[in-house]
């Protein structure tokens, strides 16, 4: 793991962009990104470039199960906002959280996975550790799968919702066994908020009990973080 730190998030999205340009001078085709506040920066980054995406694929972690792509709340909404609208793939990828048949939408996914392997997959983490929507607990070899968020996780995003209670239970999230057979992985973090789960995901015993502690298991994984995230390590 190489770890990169930045002063903030501003930076953190610059430096997250120089290594995403490399990798598109590398000729990567599959880009596997992630929704949050987390990335924003870096989305912005590359909005304001001359990157050109057109000829490549993006194929995004998560989805709420419920919401429909056009809700202001879905991911699907998020990333045409913050990314594709300005800055659009050939193809972009997004689970379907309205799929009737939930299992069927896993593996169909999973199939468009195994189509386009990813090159460079962007991270974020969760306090507790998770990586996607891969809580605690979660096998390290799943492949996409319907979830129930923790409680943990509804009040970290519970921030974007009116109310509480209008979070969705549940999502589906690309699996961690996905996630690692990614070429090169770039995990960002900001804020004191990420400390404790970036310490155990560095320095900590690799577990379920903390999904993102997989990445000391993968190849080339490249860490990005403030002062306050990375004040534990
Ligand atoms: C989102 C995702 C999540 C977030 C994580 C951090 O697609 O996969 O794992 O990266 O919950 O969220 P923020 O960036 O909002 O702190």
């Amino acid at each position: 793991m190489e770890i990169i730190r930045v002063k903030d998030a501003q930076e953190g999205g610059k430096k997250a962009f120089e290594l995403v340009k490399e990798e598109v001078e590398k000729d990567a085709k599959v880009f596997g990104l992630a929704t949050g506040s987390t990335p924003e920066t870096f989305y912005k980054e590359l909005i304001n470039s001359s990157l050109d995406f057109s000829d490549k694929i993006s194929i995004n972690l998560d989805e709420y199960i419920g919401l429909s792509g056009t809700d202001d709340q879905s991911y699907r909404y998020f990333m045409n906002e913050h990314l594709f609208n300005k800055k659009p793939f050939k193809e972009s990828y997004v689970p379907n959280g309205k799929a009737e048949d939930l299992e069927a939408e896993c593996r169909h996914y999973d199939q468009i996975i195994s189509e386009n392997p990813i090159d460079v997959q962007i991270l974020g983490i969760g306090q507790n550790g998770h990586i996607g929507f891969n809580e605690p607990g979660t096998p390290f070899d799943t492949s996409t799968h319907v979830v129930k968020l923790t409680e943990s996780t509804i009040n970290a995003n519970k921030r974007n919702f009116e109310n509480v209670n209008d979070v969705p239970t549940h999502a589906l999230s690309m699996g961690i066994g996905s996630i690692m057979k990614a070429k090169k992985i770039i995990l960002l973090a900001y804020g004191k908020a990420k400390a404790e789960a970036i310490k155990g995901m560095v320095e900590g015993e690799i577990t379920p009990d903390l999904p993102a502690s997989v990445l000391q298991n993968h190849p080339d994984v490249v860490v990005i973080v403030d002062e306050e995230a990375a004040s534990l390590c």
